[in-house]
């Protein structure tokens, strides 16, 4: 659906068609390294895809929040002084969050009518849900001229999913939305903010998303359960040397210090947190010097300690991931996002891409009974205001 067709189906539910709205979109977004390192202070690596969430809407005059998609069969309106809980396990409950968080920062966002519409796959590892976050905190800003500037908008996300909806997730996602460069990838700090564009130039090779559509059965309680592990190592390890984030830590000093962590799960997580930050480092190096074998070795590398050490991966991920790898021309393939099903990311020269696609598609169908679907990725800007009227 593009803007055009959204604005119709917000003045079909929402009337008046004599009174202005406001466009606004939102990516989704691809990490093509440095998984579960944001929680612990690392370097992440993502992008903006030119997939994402629209979201139509204007002011009202009462106080409510009117709440609706093109996407699910759900809708709400709720009083702006009654947003305290969460509703089940709506996606209305992102939205909500950055509302509430606004409203407890002190800042007034007045009544709104509000009508998302998505294109990116659900649940598939691509931040859906940081896009919804953002495209609504971008469009509560500038609808009530809040005068947020861009690093706290995206703040809000995090603060929303850790607060509001009960997912203790990092900054990554809501950063590569918010923040996010047609052509580029964000070299970002999750410690500091401190980031870097960097130019993806892929000479002869694309970026080939594949997604599982394997449902993220208790993805949320898993990925907070990864998030104690790590405070766990943490604790552990500051016996030795005193530390706040798992990243602070190099490889040499964590095998230094390896010995004060007793549960050997509680070992395996923090090795990969550590070796997957330097991995991070070395892959943005390797990019920007146009080593893109060695870009891909690291990227496999990743794929191989999510597996192992973080044991977020399963038979869907592993699958397609074993399957591309055999592709004479994919010289990188790993999963992306959370892990638990959602998608994969692999570099894949021009002339392979047709085969990879007509060879894993059936064989990860044979293996799992899923099927798969497949993009070529494009690499887009940030969430912004796309038209007045
Ligand atoms: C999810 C979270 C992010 C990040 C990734 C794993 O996408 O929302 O904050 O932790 O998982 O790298």
């Amino acid at each position: 659906m593009n803007s055009e067709e959204v604005k119709q189906k917000f003045y079909n539910r929402y009337y008046r068609p004599d009174e202005k709205v406001r466009v606004y979109f939102s990516p989704g977004r691809v990490n093509l390294i440095g998984e579960h390192t944001d929680y612990n202070g690392g370097f992440v690596f993502p992008c903006a895809l030119s997939y994402g969430t629209y979201l139509v809407c204007r002011k009202t005059a009462e106080p409510v929040i009117r709440m609706a998609t093109t996407n699910f069969d759900f809708s709400l309106e709720i009083p702006i002084d009654q947003l305290e809980n969460k509703i089940g396990e709506e996606w209305v409950n992102y939205p909500l969050g950055v509302f509430n968080e606004l409203v407890s920062k002190g800042f007034n966002p007045g009544g709104i009518e509000m009508l998302y519409s998505g294109n990116i796959p659900n649940k598939s590892g691509l931040s859906s849900s940081a896009s919804i976050e953002l495209v609504t905190a971008v469009a509560l800003n500038d609808l009530y001229n809040l005068d947020i500037d861009r690093i706290e908008l995206v703040k809000t996300g995090p603060a929303a999913e850790n607060n509001f909806v009960g997912v203790n997730c990092g900054i990554m996602d809501q950063f590569a939305v918010g923040m996010g460069k047609k052509d580029h990838a964000i070299f970002l700090n999750c410690d500091t903010l401190e980031y870097d564009l960097v130019p993806i130039q892929l000479e002869g090779y694309k970026l080939v998303i594949a997604n599982t559509n394997k449902t993220r059965g208790l993805a949320d309680s898993k990925y907070n359960e990864r998030v104690s592990e790590c405070q766990k190592a943490v604790q552990d390890l500051s016996q030795g040397t005193p530390i706040g984030y798992l990243a602070e830590l190099s490889s040499r000093e964590f095998f230094e210090y390896q010995h004060l962590i007793e549960d050997p799960i509680v070992l395996k997580r923090a090795r990969h947190v550590i070796t997957e930050n330097e991995r991070v480092i070395q892959a943005v190096m390797a990019l920007k010097a146009g080593a893109l074998e060695e870009f891909g070795e690291l990227m496999n590398a990743s794929h191989d300690s999510l597996r192992d050490d973080y044991e977020v991966t399963g038979i869907e991920l592993d699958t397609l991931v074993e399957e591309g790898r055999k592709i004479k021309g994919v010289i990188g393939s790993r999963m992306t996002g959370a892990g638990f099903g959602g998608c994969t990311v692999s570099l894949v020269k021009d002339e392979a891409i047709e085969i990879y696609i007509e060879k894993v598609g059936p064989a990860y169908q044979e293996k799992t009974g899923y099927k798969a679907d497949f993009y070529v990725a494009e690499i887009g800007n940030g969430a912004s205001r796309l038209q007045n009227k």
